[in-house]
């Protein structure tokens, strides 16, 4: 089989998971690794046996051997690379969320069309490979839950410890300075509400604070409430600074007008009082940490046999601007209406 010779770009916690998920792939080949950290870089090179190492994505992108990048430096430092890489023609695997701000998202999309060009880009919504949200989504569609009426979806993680995590290259913190909650946490909500519901939401209104994290440049605490298409309602919360240990299961709940998910259980109802209906498991394997195997043999396949990314770049923005319009509608205390990409 043809194998897609890949590089990284960005080599943190979530570059090198990517760059190890490729040297065990049969659809890949990684041939080159990129980071501004040198010495990050040539530990990560030996580690994984490969010898084209580059500190600047320029010279990645120069490299006609590297056919696909994936991307994974800080969020709000997506659009360059990713311009880049387009530019280059790689096909492009980049982390969410895709942008910071409204104009970097509309100029990463309409770059893509303006390109017309057939490369296959995904976004890194990787909650949509878990196989229990595959099978609460397949659920949904079946119907068996009847009319969904109200979701929810919460990112309660406690990430106090990022104060210190100072990037020794340029002496800052990119998790304080451009780490947006509700956007870099939010949008991985919004993305599995929209991907289970098949509808975008339609609007938005916030309430914020900035009490639990002081050293975060925004808002640590949010709560949105979206309106979706067909007029469902979901709830989205965010909170970077909470005291306790995670759930042992991602919030995320669902309910209809035959039955309810919550978290990894469902019930279906039985109409009749007496007989409440009971929570079930739903059946499908539980994971342990992200599923970084599916996630990019989805890519390298959609690469190899020209088929369609399960997360392509105007649905990852679309999860990406709902969240940015929940942070407008928090900071100028209004409902905001959410523009989608079609
Ligand atoms: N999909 C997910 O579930 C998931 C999980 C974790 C992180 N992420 C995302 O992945 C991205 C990276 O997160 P992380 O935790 O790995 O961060 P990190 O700080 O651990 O790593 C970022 C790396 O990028 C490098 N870098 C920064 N600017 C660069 C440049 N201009 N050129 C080359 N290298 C550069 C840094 O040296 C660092 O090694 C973020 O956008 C984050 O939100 C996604």
């Amino acid at each position: 089989m043809t194998k897609v010779k890949v590089g990284i770009i960005g080599l943190g916690y979530n570059g090198r998971q990517h760059a190890v998920a490729h040297t065990v792939s049969n659809k890949s080949e990684l041939v080159a690794l990129c980071d501004r950290d040198e010495h990050k870089l040539h530990i990560v090179g030996k580690e994984l046996g490969v010898r084209n190492l580059y500190r600047n994505y320029d010279e990645i992108m120069a490299d006609s051997r590297v056919q696909a990048v994936s991307i994974h430096t800080p969020d709000g430092h997506h659009k360059e690379p990713f311009l880049k890489a387009l530019k280059a023609k790689k096909h492009i695997l980049v982390e969410k969320p895709l942008a910071n701000t409204e104009e970097d998202l509309v100029e990463m999309v309409r770059a893509v069309e303006k390109e017309e060009s057939s490369l296959k880009i995904e976004v890194g919504y990787i909650l949509r490979f878990n196989p229990v949200f595959e099978k609460i989504r397949e659920l949904v569609h079946s119907q068996e839950l009847g009319q969904i009426f109200y979701m929810e979806s919460d990112y309660v993680h406690n990430l106090l410890h990022k104060k210190n995590a100072t990037d020794p290259i340029t002496g800052n913190n990119w998790h304080l300075q451009d780490q947006i909650p509700m956007v870099s946490g939010g949008s991985h909500c919004l993305d599995l509400l929209r991907w289970i519901k098949g509808n975008n939401p339609t609007s938005v209104f916030s309430y914020s604070n900035h009490l639990a994290f002081p050293e975060l440049s925004s808002d640590d605490c949010m709560a949105s409430i979206f309106k979706f298409q067909d007029e469902t309602v979901a709830k989205v919360i965010t909170l970077w600074a909470p005291e306790c240990p995670r759930d042992p299961f991602f919030n995320l709940r669902i309910y209809g007008t035959n039955g309810t998910i919550e978290r990894d259980q469902f019930c279906i109802g039985k109409k009749m009082a007496e007989q409440r209906s009971e929570f079930k498991p739903i059946e499908a394997q539980r994971i342990k940490g992200h599923p970084y195997d599916p996630e990019i043999d989805d890519w390298l396949t959609a690469i190899i046999e020209d088929t369609n990314v399960r997360t392509n770049l105007k649905d990852g923005a679309n999860s990406n601007m709902a969240t940015l319009c929940a942070v407008k509608a928090a900071r100028e205390g209004k409902e905001v209406i959410i523009p989608v990409f079609k």
